[in-house]
């Protein structure tokens, strides 16, 4: 059995169900297993540190996830069209994985929530996929022979799993936009088998 990472952040709760989502998908690939992990909000007042282990959902990822798994899904709300903060701060934790070329080769996908429909869920895919690129990760983005990529009148894009949540964040993950987070974890699971052979 094989362990695929979904690394995520989420604050009122949208991008962690899409994580569930790309777990699924990613369990339900023979030999493969979704390891969920989320990482703690940044505080502003430098000593003021998060537990451990958070107190009720996922636990908090740790380098060794990384190292560990065999791909990786990245998940993050936008913040101004780019990825959260809690998130870039842990990947900017990730340097000694980078010396070592340990995420190397490593296939990765990205996925995301906005709260509004033109509100930077690309440019957040694409903040994301940078500092995997970095790493030397594979990135995979959603193909269009998944049929909800053009009927979507919602989230869904080439370059990863999305989420329209609203502006009250009352909106629904739509069957679109979870099929597509679904197939994403699906397709991430069956490539990282591949090059893990
Ligand atoms: C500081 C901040 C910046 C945000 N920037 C954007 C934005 O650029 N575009 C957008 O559509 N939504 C933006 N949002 C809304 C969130 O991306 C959206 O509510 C998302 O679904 C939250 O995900 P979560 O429920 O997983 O925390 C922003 C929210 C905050 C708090």
């Amino acid at each position: 059995m094989q362990d695929i990472l979904v690394l995520y952040y989420s604050r009122t709760g949208a991008v962690r169900q899409m994580a569930k989502l790309v777990a699924r998908g990613i369990d339900a690939v023979p030999g493969a297993r979704a390891r969920i992990r989320t990482v703690p909000a940044v505080s502003a007042v430098r000593e003021s540190v998060e537990p451990d282990v958070p107190d009720s959902g996922a636990p908090y990822a740790e380098l060794k996830d990384l190292e560990e798994c065999v791909g990786v899904a990245v998940g993050s709300p936008t913040r101004f069209g780019n990825m959260a903060a809690p998130l870039k701060y842990f990947l900017d934790s990730t340097s000694g994985l980078w010396l070592k070329g340990a995420l190397a080769g490593k296939p990765a996908a990205v996925f995301t929530s906005t709260a509004t429909l033109h509100g930077g869920q690309e440019t957040t895919l694409l903040s994301m996929m940078l500092p995997l690129l970095h790493h030397g990760m594979l990135i995979l983005g959603l193909p269009y022979t998944e049929p909800e990529l053009t009927s979507t009148t919602t989230g869904g894009s080439p370059y990863g799993a999305s989420h329209v949540a609203g502006v009250g964040a009352d909106r629904v993950i739509s069957d679109e936009e979870q099929r597509l987070c679904v197939a994403l974890g699906r397709r991430l699971a069956a490539a990282a088998l591949k090059l893990a052979r």
